[in-house]
């Protein structure tokens, strides 16, 4: 059943590479306006997916629509693809391939340099425009390739690991960059190792293992089922001898706390105050999704 905003409906989707299994009957779906999340390990099929879900390989068995239809080169023209694998022309100037990589998608040459222009700034590389991308770092070729994918105002946009090689203040700079692209209604559709930032970025996820789906659906329905009742707490205290507690991991000056089975928290709380220590800090805590994906993964392997 294809929900009705649903813009890309991927559905028993398979494909092998001889007796590598890479996807095996994957079936999602992305609606509309979205930040969807493509997880899972080291080779578990996000790329290959990507590669199916854009045409460039195709399904040894299922389907995949766009916007309820085969994909078309009217569709092909309206997706921005930043792929895994990084590949500008190195000689030619930022601006130059901005240019010509905008035109490919058919849009006019003074909306590509508009928008380049916005981007380079938004970005904070106006300055490398006449740059051989060849002489940027690692870090600004990787944003001159983010503005390559979104030059051409694509209405969807598929990010293969968007944020490799940038440093936390322009990973903010994309992380908000996205965020806004969203807010205009484009959907985009993002494979990302760091939870964190799935965590700050998507509500909803695809998590695959060994190319099968080992988790999808609404982030927070996902960590809510994965949560023990587990406390952030910042104190002195001494968690060792502690009865009412299954396990705990520090972390500076607090400390994430799992209770036993049936332990009410408040009788932790009370254990705590009773300990004599200086409490700063008790909250719940909800399950990192990095603990999530390890378990996950350990799980279906
Ligand atoms: N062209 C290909 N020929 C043969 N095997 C391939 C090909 N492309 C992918 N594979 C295999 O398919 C599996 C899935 O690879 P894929 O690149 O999709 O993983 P991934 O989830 O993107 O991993 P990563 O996080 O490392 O990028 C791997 O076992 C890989 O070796
Ligand atoms: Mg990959």
């Amino acid at each position: 059943m294809v929900a009705p905003n649903a813009i890309i409906s991927v559905q028993e989707v398979s494909k092998n590479f001889s007796s590598v299994v890479a996807v095996d009957r994957a079936s999602f779906e992305i609606g509309s306006g979205e930040i969807f999340g493509l997880l899972g390990p080291n080779g578990a099929g996000k790329t290959t997916l990507i590669r199916l879900i854009l045409d460039l390989i195709r399904p040894d068995a299922g389907s995949i629509r766009i916007q309820g239809q085969p994909i078309s080169e009217t569709h092909k023209n309206r997706i921005g693809y930043l792929p895994e694998e990084r590949g500008l022309y190195f000689r030619q100037k930022v601006m130059a391939v901005l240019e010509y990589l905008g035109m490919l998608k058919g849009v006019s040459i003074e909306r590509v340099r508009s928008n380049a222009r916005d981007w380079l700034k938004r970005l904070e590389i106006d300055d490398l425009r006449n740059r051989p991308v060849q002489e940027l770092s690692k870090g600004n070729q990787q944003k001159v390739q983010f503005i390559a994918t979104v030059v051409s105002d694509p209405d969807i946009l598929i990010l293969d690991e968007p944020f490799t090689g940038l440093d936390p203040i322009n990973v903010h700079l994309l992380v908000r960059s996205i965020q806004e692209l969203a807010a205009k209604g484009k959907t985009v559709v993002l494979s990302v190792h760091q939870m964190s930032l799935v965590e700050s970025l998507c509500r909803r996820v695809f998590m695959i293992n060994r190319g099968r789906q080992v988790l999808y659906g609404d982030l927070e329905d996902i960590q809510n089922r994965y949560s023990e009742p587990s406390f952030l707490v910042r104190s002195g205290a001494d968690f060792q001898g502690c009865e009412l507690i299954d396990r705990f991991t520090s972390h500076n000056a607090a400390a994430t706390v799992y209770l036993k089975q049936g332990v009410e928290p408040a009788r932790f709380l009370r254990w705590l105050v009773e300990s004599g220590a200086e409490v700063e800090s008790f909250q719940r805590a909800r399950t990192p999704l990095d603990e999530i994906f390890i378990r996950v993964v350990r799980d279906s392997s």
